[in-house]
């Protein structure tokens, strides 16, 4: 009687470990698989965009900043203004419209101006500004701290 409790207790830890490992060995690599791996954003200080001659006087163009797009506007004068090309409304990415003279927001007609202030319709804050460096003919966008 007494051996058979044993040898039952035994049975009982034996297969519940095997079930365990079992269940361990089956649901790792679904997890594994569906969670999203952890990707390090490369940490980007400054960009280069370009050179100052290539640029028209009242255009703009688009460049990537690490993993956000930004804009960068010659204006009519000839300045340089930088800005991260992401709505604050609702992350549309932004564009310069030449006809009006101000960045805008085909999502719902955000408009900005070019010093980046919400100017119009629904973004609540100004456009995030870069710094714009120009080196001898390059031009390069940084973050400003
Ligand atoms: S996302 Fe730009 S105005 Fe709505």
């Amino acid at each position: 009687m007494e051996v058979d409790q044993v040898k039952r207790k035994f049975l009982k830890y034996v297969l519940g470990g095997s079930l365990t490992a079992l269940a361990a060995m089956i649901l790792y690599p679904i997890i594994a698989y569906l969670k999203p791996p952890k990707t390090k954003s490369a940490e980007v200080s400054s960009v280069k965009i370009g050179k100052v001659n290539e640029i028209p006087n009242d255009s703009s163009i688009m460049f990537r900043f690490g993993t956000k797009p930004g804009i960068l506007v010659k204006t009519q004068s000839g300045e340089f203004r930088a800005f991260e090309a992401t709505c604050t409304h609702l992350d549309c990415t932004v564009q310069f419209k030449q006809d009006i003279g101000v960045i805008w927001c085909a999502c719902h007609n955000g408009k900005f101006d070019l010093n980046g202030r919400n100017i119009s319709g629904p973004p609540p804050r100004p456009l995030t500004p870069y710094k714009v460096i120009i080196q001898g003919e390059d031009i390069f966008v940084s973050k400003i701290l």
